[in-house]
C-alpha cells in the first residue's frame, strides 16, 4: 500500500481508492470496494488494464521489453541455466544451491513414467489426433489416476502433484507423437536431462540406442526455458480461474491446455511456420504485408505483435540466435528462415508495424527451429504446454497459498432484454 490514491468523481459522488505499489512496474488501483461504495462494476474486456492477481513469479516491462523471472533476465537463464534450476526457480522462488538442485532433479526423473494403464488410453483416440487433443485428454485424465496428490489443501500433495505434471509432460507429449506416426511407446531414461530425455522418447525407437545432439539438446533446454512462464497470459491465468474454485492441479492445467491451443496464444509458432511456408520466397513478403493492414482482410503476421510486448520480445532475440545455430549444425539450409528474416526487416520499417509497436514475438522463430529438429507442426504447441506446465504450476501454487485468494468470478455489463413475460409457443 503507498499513501498515494485515485478519486473518482462521478453523477452523484465522488470516492478515494487506495494505489498498491508492487516491488516494480505500474502502481494499481485497489477498486475492490468500489462496488459496494458506488453499486458500479469496472468494465475491462481483455483484462488490458486489470490486475487479477498479485505475484511474485514474473515480471514484464513491456515497453522496454524486459522479462524477469523472480528477479532474473529471461536471455542469461536462458544462456546460462539448466531448465531444472529454472522450474525451481519458478516453483520455489529462489535458484536452487547445489545440493538442492540434485534433489529436485532426482524427483522429477522419479516421476518420469506414466501409469502403465495410461498407455490404453491413447489407443482410444485417432491417430491422426492433434496431440493437443490428446494432450487435454491424457493430463485431465492424471486426476483419475494419482488420487493421492488431489488434495490440494495439503501443501505436500499440491508439490508432488507439482513434480509429477513437470515430470510427466514429456512423457505425455512425446507418447502423443510416437502414436500418431504409428511407432511404439519409448519409455523414460532418467539418466538423461529433461530435455535430452524429452528428445529420446520423441525421435528414438527401442530398436537402436538414441544419441542425443548436444546443439539440438541445448536448443531445446533454450526453447523450454524461454516458454517456461509468462507472468498472467491467457493460459495461466485459466489455470488460475480453474483452481480458483477448488478444483484439483491435473484438471486445472488441461484447462491450461485448452486455453494454450488458440492460434492467438500458443498455436501461434505452428501457424507462424504456416504463414511463412505459404509465402514461401522473399518476393512475395510485400503482398503478405499488405494484406496484414489490410483491414478488410483478417489476416495477421502470425508471430507479430502482443499484447504487453510494445517492444521487441526478449524472448524473440534468443530464439533468431538459436534458430541460425541449430541450423548450422544440423546442415539445414532453410529458405523458411530467410524469408522470416526478411520479412522481419520489412515489418519493422514499416509504418502500420511501428505506429501499432508490432514486433517479433517468441512464436516467430520457434518454429524455424522445432521444425529443423524434426517436430511436425502439429507438436509446436504441445512442446509451449510442456514447457509453460512448469509455470503453470508455479502459479497455480502461488495462488492457492495467497490468503487474499478468492473463487475467480468475473460481473458483466448486461446487454440483454429486460424482464419480460414468457410467451406459451401457440402465441408467438
Ligand atoms: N498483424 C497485423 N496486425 C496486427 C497484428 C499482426 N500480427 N497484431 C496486432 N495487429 C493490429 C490489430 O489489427 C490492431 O489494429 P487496429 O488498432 O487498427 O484495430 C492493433 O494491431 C492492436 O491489436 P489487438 O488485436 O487489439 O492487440 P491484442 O493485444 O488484443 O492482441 C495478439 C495481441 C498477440 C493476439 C495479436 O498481436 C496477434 O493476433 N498476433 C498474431 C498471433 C501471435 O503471434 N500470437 C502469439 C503471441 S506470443 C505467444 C503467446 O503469448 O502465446
Amino acid at each position: 500500500m503507498t499513501d498515494k490514491t485515485l478519486t473518482m468523481t462521478f453523477d452523484g459522488g465522488e470516492q478515494t481508492y487506495p494505489l498498491l505499489s508492487g516491488s516494480v512496474g505500474p502502481d494499481v488501483v485497489d477498486i475492490r470496494k468500489l462496488y459496494p461504495d458506488t453499486g458500479m462494476f469496472t468494465y475491462d474486456p481483455g483484462f488490458t488494464s486489470t490486475a487479477s492477481c498479485q505475484s511474485a513469479i514474473t515480471f514484464i516491462d513491456g515497453e522496454k521489453g524486459i522479462l524477469l523471472h523472480r528477479g532474473y533476465p529471461i536471455d542469461q537463464l536462458a544462456e546460462q541455466s539448466s531448465f531444472m534450476e529454472v522450474a525451481y526457480l519458478l516453483l520455489h522462488g529462489e535458484l536452487p544451491k547445489k545440493n538442492e538442485l540434485d534433489t529436485f532433479t532426482y524427483t522429477i526423473s522419479r516421476h518420469t513414467m506414466l501409469h502403465e494403464q495410461l498407455s490404453t488410453f491413447y489407443r482410444g483416440f485417432r491417430r491422426d489426433a492433434h496431440p493437443m487433443a490428446v494432450m487435454c485428454g491424457v493430463v485431465g485424465a492424471l486426476s483419475a489416476f494419482y488420487h493421492d496428490s488431489t488434495d490440494i489443501t495439503d501443501p505436500l500433495q499440491r508439490m508432488i502433484a507439482s513434480h509429477r505434471l513437470i515430470a510427466k509432460m514429456p512423457t505425455i507429449a512425446a507418447m502423443a507423437y510416437k502414436y500418431t506416426i504409428g511407432q511404439p511407446f519409448v519409455y523414460p531414461q532418467n539418466s538423461l536431462s529433461y530435455t535430452g530425455n524429452f528428445l529420446r522418447m520423441t525421435f528414438g525407437v527401442p530398436a537402436e540406442p538414441y544419441e542425443v545432439n548436444s546443439v539440438v539438446e541445448r536448443a531445446m533446454r533454450r526453447i523450454f526455458i524461454l516458454h517456461a512462464d509468462h507472468e498472467q497470459n491467457a493460459s495461466t491465468s485459466t489455470v488460475r480461474l480453474a483452481g480458483s474454485s477448488g478444483a484439483n492441479p491435473f484438471a486445472c492445467i488441461a484447462a491450461g491446455i485448452a486455453c494454450l491451443w488458440g492460434p492467438a496464444h500458443g498455436g501461434a509458432n505452428e501457424a507462424a511456420l504456416n504463414m511463412l511456408r505459404e509465402i514461401g520466397r522473399p518476393e512475395r513478403i510485400p503482398e503478405y504485408i499488405a494484406r496484414a493492414k489490410d483491414k478488410d482482410d483478417p489476416f495477421r503476421l502470425m508471430g507479430f505483435g502482443h499484447r504487453v510486448y510494445k517492444n521487441y520480445d526478449p524472448r524473440a532475440k534468443v530464439m533468431q540466435q538459436t534458430a541460425q545455430e541449430v541450423l548450422d549444425e544440423l546442415g539445414i539450409s532453410d529458405p523458411v528462415l530467410d524469408t522470416a528474416r526478411e520479412l522481419e526487416q520489412i515489418a519493422l520499417k514499416d509504418d502500420y508495424f511501428v505506429e501499432k509497436k508490432l514486433y517479433p514475438n517468441v512464436d516467430f522463430y520457434s518454429g524455424v527451429i522445432l521444425n529443423a529438429i524434426g517436430f511436425p507442426t502439429e507438436m509446436f504447441t504441445a512442446l509451449f504446454a510442456l514447457a509453460r506446465t512448469v509455470g503453470w504450476v508455479a502459479q497455480w501454487n502461488e495462488m492457492i497459498s495467497d490468503p487474499e485468494q478468492k473463487i475467480g468470478r468475473p460481473r458483466q455489463l448486461y446487454v440483454g432484454a429486460k424482464r419480460r413475460d414468457f410467451v406459451p409457443v401457440d402465441k408467438r
